[in-house]
């Protein structure tokens, strides 16, 4: 399996050090904006493992978890350009504090219908945290993230919960998966 990363990008030594500062980030973030409080949704599949870790560093406030699944890409390196609902969140939003957690923002079409879709729902605030951002063919521009961990660079990145096709998800690090496994 790593014979097909063509770079690590990240060590699990690195995520966990970068994972901690941005859980009190957010912290800091809500405190001082007086938001003691705080519902988090976790974007299924490819969050889960930044999510599981992020949150044990968000001390000091109350926190509900929820999640919800957006359809993805299959197994294509290519976003469809739409984003549908699969499964949703169970918790009422209607005035709340939302923080919403994803793995990659991409193109950003699917932040963007998700954003979309709490924005009618009433939320008091609604905030993004993304383990990374992949800039270079975002089309939605105006996408608005409020916290990252790492910036990546325009290639399919693995591990750490993210896949290619259902694979890779366990990989402890972050890296490139190499063009010759989806160019078969
Ligand atoms: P977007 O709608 O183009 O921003 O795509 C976002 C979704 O596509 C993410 O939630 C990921 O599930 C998936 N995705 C985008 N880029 C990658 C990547 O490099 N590796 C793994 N999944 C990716
Ligand atoms: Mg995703």
């Amino acid at each position: 399996m790593s014979n097909d990363i063509s770079e690590v990008l990240y060590s699990a030594d690195d995520i966990a050090e970068r994972v901690a500062a941005l859980g009190k980030e957010i912290r800091d973030y809500y405190l001082k904006a007086n938001i003691n409080s705080l519902l988090v949704v976790s974007v299924l599949r490819g969050s889960v493992i930044f999510f599981s870790d992020l949150i044990r560093h968000i001390d000091d406030l109350d926190l509900e978890f929820d999640f919800m699944t957006i359809s993805s890409y299959g197994s294509s390196t290519q976003t469809c350009g739409k984003a549908d609902v699969l499964f949703d969140i169970s918790e009422k939003v209607a005035g709340r504090d939302v923080l919403i957690v994803e793995d990659i923002i991409d193109t950003g079409i699917t932040m963007a219908a998700v954003f979309k879709r709490f924005e009618t729902k009433g939320v008091k605030s609604l905030k993004l945290c993304t383990l990374l951002d992949k800039p270079a063919r975002r089309k939605v521009p105006d996408l608005k993230i409020d916290f990252c961990g790492f910036h990546v660079p325009d290639q399919f990145i693995v591990g750490y919960g993210l896949d290619y096709a259902g694979r890779y998800r366990q990989l402890p690090y972050i890296g490139v998966l190499a063009p010759s496994v989806y160019q078969k």
